[in-house]
């Protein structure tokens, strides 16, 4: 018997050593974890003195163009603002100004959003910084109105608001639907009227916010002109014709909105158009010669006649949004550009697009043209000129948070938008401009 037992005892006090040994050295990590503890807190409390004092820090860096004095300044500055919706705001150049840290931002979280593309959700999607959902546009000379989603869907009551462009058109557009939805605590209330879900990418879409009977629709209309078939017995490499001429088919649903609001540019391009087979037409006749640049600037006017002649001014209200400017850094997407260590926009700066510019200078000469020289057709068109303080904020692309994983660093998306994000900041001047029109028109 002893002989047996013995083994086992043995055994055992090895493995009381064994575990004691083990406690020890648990014990010797003991120091290190609670470094490790205070380290951590001590990271964390610096980070929240970043995320608190951003604008502190900002300055005491220099970086930025901030300064004590800028910021002093621009306190003082703020004194003498006019409402823009009072009666003094009606000159307010509502564009120029500056983007301002507010804490009470963003509007909604887009997890508690469900009409949002997967590609916009750059915070479910692994974007770790809240930065670019932080910054208010503060015009210069006045204060906007704090976006109301209750009254702008009072305001929308028996009508339709439509988006026609492209993706950032919706982007713009799904932004909005978040805005408005914030305020309806009964979702199944919102609903697509044929169905359709939120991610499909062709035609159009119309949300219905069935306690406002009002709709807030979206055409996908990359060109607002018509893109179709080329005349028959044409050139073999020519696969389809934009009609220079000629309004996309789905204009006639845009015409009786109530509220239109039209943009176009990202496409006007050789990529996406000569490159693959598709080329200009204006009549009967294909061009094959014509650059992009002036088939742009041909169609735009097309755009405009169509507001100017089709569009019943008394009932419908037009916007163009203007381009929104990309930030690839280092080359386009299929170049790997990238935009992904973007946090911060670039406050002190003016206009200075690092990129080619055309489309926003063909558009933009064609609408000065269009609303200098005519007054009556100015007030027909509103523009809401959001190029330049777009071009501020090259950190707030969907970079590589637009899959539901990371994406590749080589393929990156510095046009599109995340939301909550800067597209917001497009809808609080549309609801500006939007109540301005009501007051100036009521009293
Ligand atoms: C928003 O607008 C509604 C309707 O006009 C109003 O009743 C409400 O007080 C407003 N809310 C805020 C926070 O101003
Ligand atoms: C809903 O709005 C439409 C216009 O978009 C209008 O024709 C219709 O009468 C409205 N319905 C009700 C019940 O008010
Ligand atoms: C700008 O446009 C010109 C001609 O349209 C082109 O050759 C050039 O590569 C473009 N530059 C950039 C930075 O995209
Ligand atoms: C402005 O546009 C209106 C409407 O198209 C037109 O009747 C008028 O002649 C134009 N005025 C000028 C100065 O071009
Ligand atoms: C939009 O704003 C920019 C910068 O302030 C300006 O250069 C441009 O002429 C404006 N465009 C229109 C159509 O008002």
């Amino acid at each position: 018997m002893s002989s047996k037992r013995s083994p086992r005892q043995h055994v055992e006090p090895m493995r009381v050593l064994e575990t004691l040994r083990r406690v020890k050295r648990l014990r010797l990590f003991e120091p290190s974890l609670v470094v490790a503890g205070f380290l951590l807190v001590s990271f964390v409390i610096i980070c929240s003195f970043f995320f608190f004092d951003y604008r502190e820090l900002a300055a005491r860096f220099g970086f930025l163009g901030w300064s004590q004095e800028k910021i002093r300044g621009s306190i003082q500055e703020r004194v003498q603002r006019v409402e823009f919706l009072g009666e003094k705001g009606g000159g307010c150049e509502l564009f120029e100004g500056n983007w301002v840290w507010d804490e009470t931002y963003p509007l909604y979280h887009s997890k508690d959003c469900s009409f949002l593309d997967g590609g916009f959700r750059c915070s479910e999607n692994g974007r770790p910084d809240l930065f670019y959902t932080k910054w208010r546009w503060q015009p210069r000379l006045c204060n906007l109105p704090r976006f109301n989603a209750t009254r702008m869907l009072e305001k929308l009551r028996n009508k339709r608001l439509v988006f026609a462009g492209d993706s950032i058109g919706r982007n713009q557009w799904e932004s909005l639907l978040c805005m408005l939805s914030s305020v309806v605590p009964n979702k199944e209330s919102i609903y697509e009227v044929n169905g359709n879900p939120i991610t499909k990418h062709k035609g159009f879409l119309v949300f219905r916010f069935k306690d406002f009977n009002c709709t807030v629709e979206y055409y996908r209309a990359p060109f607002l002109v018509l893109q179709s078939r080329p005349p028959p017995r044409t050139h073999g490499k020519i696969k389809t014709t934009l009609k220079l001429d000629q309004m996309d088919w789905y204009s006639s649903k845009w015409r009786d909105a109530d509220v239109l609001v039209l943009n176009t540019g990202h496409w006007w391009n050789y990529e996406k158009t000569i490159r693959g087979g598709c080329y200009f037409q204006e009549g009967m006749e294909v061009n094959l010669e014509m650059k992009v640049e002036e088939a742009y600037k041909r169609s735009f006017v097309t755009v405009l006649n169509w507001i100017q002649n089709t569009v019943n001014h008394r009932k419908t209200q037009v916007f163009f949004r203007t381009y929104a400017p990309v930030h690839f850094r280092g080359g386009d997407w299929k170049k790997g550009g990238s935009c992904h260590l973007e946090t911060l926009p670039e406050l002190g700066s003016s206009l200075v697009p690092n990129d080619n510019w055309s489309q926003f200078k063909v558009a933009n000469s064609v609408l000065l043209a269009h609303t200098n020289t005519n007054t009556t057709e100015s007030s027909k068109l509103k523009i809401l000129n959001v190029t330049q303080m777009t071009a501020q904020r090259k950190d707030g692309h969907s970079s590589i948070y637009y899959l539901g994983r990371k994406a590749p660093l080589h393929r990156q998306d510095c046009s599109h938008w995340c939301l909550p994000g800067v597209p917001d900041t497009w809808n609080e001047l549309l609801y500006a401009m939007l109540l301005k029109h009501e007051t100036s028109h009521t009293t």
